[in-house]
């Protein structure tokens, strides 16, 4: 199950932070628009969308408007027929959208793992032994299943945030709203986390909303929203974004791997330009498959 997220000309404004911070106040050193907007967009029902843009871009702020943390100072946040405008919406709001932060270290709330992933639908008031359920299904999910008396402080890094991510499941969420979720995580986190929202958003259906720095996660979605200076500046696909070499330079975002790489071999002067394109693994292993031996060119 998922819903639709709806922005219609949503401005934000940090309560009494000046007005300022267009583009050219940037370039004279003044700080950049406290806020977002105004930005109007829709993210269908199960789709998985990639949010990025550099620092300060409204990333975070958008993503707490989502789920009603923030109400937008002018415009509407849908949620399919709730608005985070309207104050009796917001709890079912909350329920419906899960949002996971960056910090491992200050998400999680109680001692043991079973505890915490309880905490959000005790609140609800989700009696026992419907909780239990619960929270033994939100732990096999993410693969943790059996690990409720875990105590949280013994977890890495990509455990926490995989027991974060089992406590918002335990909401029965339709919406995850992802903030940089492994920027903290050593390779072996990162991968726990991408494979676990991945697997998710497959076979739970839900609609995605994955903040990222990390160029090669971008390449995990359907679609990217960029932001800059709290506009949406571009709407597109993977594959197209990074098809859009000055885009990149413009908004100093890398290269994934692959497409890095093919720079890298086109530029060292390989016989047969590859091109651009190669986004995956296995696009690149495929172009260089006639170099390989027995491949026809070595
Ligand atoms: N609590 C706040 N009070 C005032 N201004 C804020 C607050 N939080 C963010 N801002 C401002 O709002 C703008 C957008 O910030 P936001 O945190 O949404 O950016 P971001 O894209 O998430 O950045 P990052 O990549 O660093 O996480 C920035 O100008 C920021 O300084
Ligand atoms: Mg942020």
């Amino acid at each position: 199950m998922s819903i639709p997220i709806l922005c219609e000309e949503v401005i934000y404004r940090y309560p009494g932070q000046s007005a300022g911070g267009t583009g050219r106040d940037l370039a004279a050193g003044l700080p950049p628009l406290p806020g977002v907007g105004p930005i109007s967009g829709s993210i269908p029902a199960g789709q998985y969308l990639a949010l990025i843009g550099p620092n300060g871009s409204g990333k975070s702020t958008l993503a707490r408007l989502f789920n009603g943390l923030l109400v937008p100072t002018s415009g509407r946040v849908r949620l399919g027929e709730l608005d985070t405008s309207v104050e009796a919406d917001v709890w079912e709001i909350r329920r419906r959208i899960g949002l996971v932060f960056q910090n491992p270290d200050n998400q999680l709330v109680a001692s043991t793992v079973g505890e915490d992933v309880a905490f959000g639908p005790e609140n609800l008031g989700i009696p026992q032994p419907e909780l239990g359920r619960r929270v033994a299904k939100a732990l096999a999910q993410v693969g943790l299943e059996g690990w409720e008396d875990v105590q949280t402080h013994r977890l890495s890094g990509g455990q926490k945030q995989r027991v974060a991510i089992a406590g918002v499941l335990a909401m029965q969420p339709e919406v995850l709203v992802l903030d940089e979720p492994t920027a903290m995580l050593d390779p072996v986190g990162q991968e726990e986390v991408l494979s676990t929202v991945l697997a998710l958003w497959r076979e739970l259906g839900v609609t995605v909303v994955h903040i990222t720095h990390n160029m090669n996660e971008v390449l995990l979605a359907e679609r990217v929203w960029v932001l800059a200076e709290g506009h949406l500046v571009a709407d597109l696909s993977p594959r197209q974004l990074f098809a859009q070499p000055e885009l990149l330079a413009e908004l100093h975002l890398d290269l994934p791997v692959v497409p890095a790489l093919v720079q890298q071999l086109n530029a060292s002067g390989w016989p047969q330009p590859l091109p651009s394109s190669l986004l995956f693994p296995e696009e690149l292993v495929s172009a260089l498959a006639p170099w390989c031996p027995g491949g026809g060119r070595s």
